[in-house]
């Protein structure tokens, strides 16, 4: 198994992304600002993994703390968490991975210092493991969308790598693949900066799942050619009607989708969904830097002094959305009420059996 971040004996372990393809690395996080550094600069990436590494850090953050007493402690503690909750603006899961260290603090507080210390960390080990779990349930539910004989364009990488392990979009994928059912995968290689060339065509081929790079600008042209039977992608925030923001270029395939009738999965766990939120234009969107535009793997392919525009997401309406798979089942339209709903209160809703049924042009 692909690992992606872990806690190893007082350290946070990230494998190298940015290595990826060419070199399979970590990178051993003994302060807490190498993990920022590494978020930043997506050394880690995926907004569960963001998750995680963040969590982790906060964690690696207060165990080194030399403070001792309480109130220096929770200064101290809140700093590192703010200086986490600068790192990436989009990811929902980065805040929610901050907000539950926050809820886990308060609840040690008054304890021994060092016994807060070691409830930290294994809070952060526990949003890990949980995270492993509840990708694996969302390969569970969306698996049931998948037919043997599958065509399935995704983009990003939304796998193990962009998790704590198992990936959503590619965890609908693996499962799929792991029940026996027939698939191949399109992926789009999402410039600027190559998640799905290097991240998601390398953890495929290591599972020997069938899989076929293309260039962004060709999902059109195979979806006319009746080469893509369904699209499935992750997310970065989810907003209460369904909105999602995720890797620039998703909008496009999913007006794509609609346009030829083919059903766009969003595969995410609750922790990306902010109900706070009550459409996607409330979303901040990550604008990088320029380099990432007028270079490709390190060569410029741009001429000095051009501008640039570099948002690193986009938003897709709720409205082009056909479902939305989560660890605790798939939701479908109206995704106001069915997501306030599964926030409320997340009850399983029943495993789906019956696959994605006939398409109307409204749910396609
Ligand atoms: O900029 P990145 O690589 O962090 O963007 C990642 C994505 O957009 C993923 O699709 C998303 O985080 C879902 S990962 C399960």
């Amino acid at each position: 198994m692909i690992r992606t971040v872990f806690w190893d004996r007082g350290a946070v372990s990230l494998i190298d992304q940015k290595a990826l393809p060419n070199e399979e690395k970590y990178l051993v996080c003994r302060d807490y600002r190498e993990v920022c550094a590494a978020i930043r600069d997506l050394t880690v990436r995926g907004a569960p993994a963001i998750g995680v590494a963040a969590a982790m850090g906060i964690a690696l953050g207060v165990s080194s703390l030399p403070q001792n007493k309480p109130v220096e402690m929770r200064r101290a503690f809140n700093s590192i968490c703010g200086e986490f909750a600068a790192t990436r603006p989009t990811a929902r899961n980065l805040f929610w991975a901050i907000e539950r260290m926050k809820r886990r603090f308060e609840e040690l507080s008054g304890q021994p210092v060092e016994a807060m210390k070691s409830g930290l960390i294994a809070e952060a080990i526990r949003i890990c493991e949980e995270d492993i779990e509840i990708n694996r349930k969302i390969g569970l539910h969306g698996r049931a969308l998948v037919r043997s004989g599958d065509r399935i364009l995704t983009h990003c990488n939304a796998g193990a790598l962009a998790t704590a392990g198992y990936g959503t979009a590619l965890g609908v994928i693996r499962a799929a693949h792991e029940e026996g059912k027939r698939i191949e995968v399109y992926v789009d290689e999402t410039r600027p900066v190559l998640q799905g060339a290097r991240l998601t065509a390398w953890e495929l081929a290591r599972e020997k799942i069938p899989a076929t790079l293309i260039t962004d600008s060709m999902a059109g042209f195979l979806m006319q050619q009746g080469r893509i039977d369904l699209v499935v992608v992750g997310a970065d925030r989810i907003a209460a009607n369904g909105d999602t923001a995720n890797k620039i270029g998703t909008y496009s395939l999913a007006v794509l989708a609609r346009s030829h009738r083919i059903p766009f999965y969003i595969a995410a766990p609750l922790s990306t969904f902010d109900p706070s939120l009550r459409s996607g234009g409330e979303i901040p969107i990550e604008e990088r830097a320029a380099g990432e535009v007028t270079a490709c793997g390190g060569v410029r392919t741009a001429p000095e002094g051009v501008a640039v525009y570099n948002p690193a997401f986009d938003l897709t309406p709720g409205r082009y959305i056909t479902a939305i798979i989560t660890e605790e089942g798939i939701i479908r339209k109206p995704f106001r009420q069915a997501i306030g709903r599964i926030m409320r209160s997340p009850s399983p809703l029943p495993l789906s059996r019956g696959g994605r049924g006939n398409l109307s042009e409204s749910d396609a």
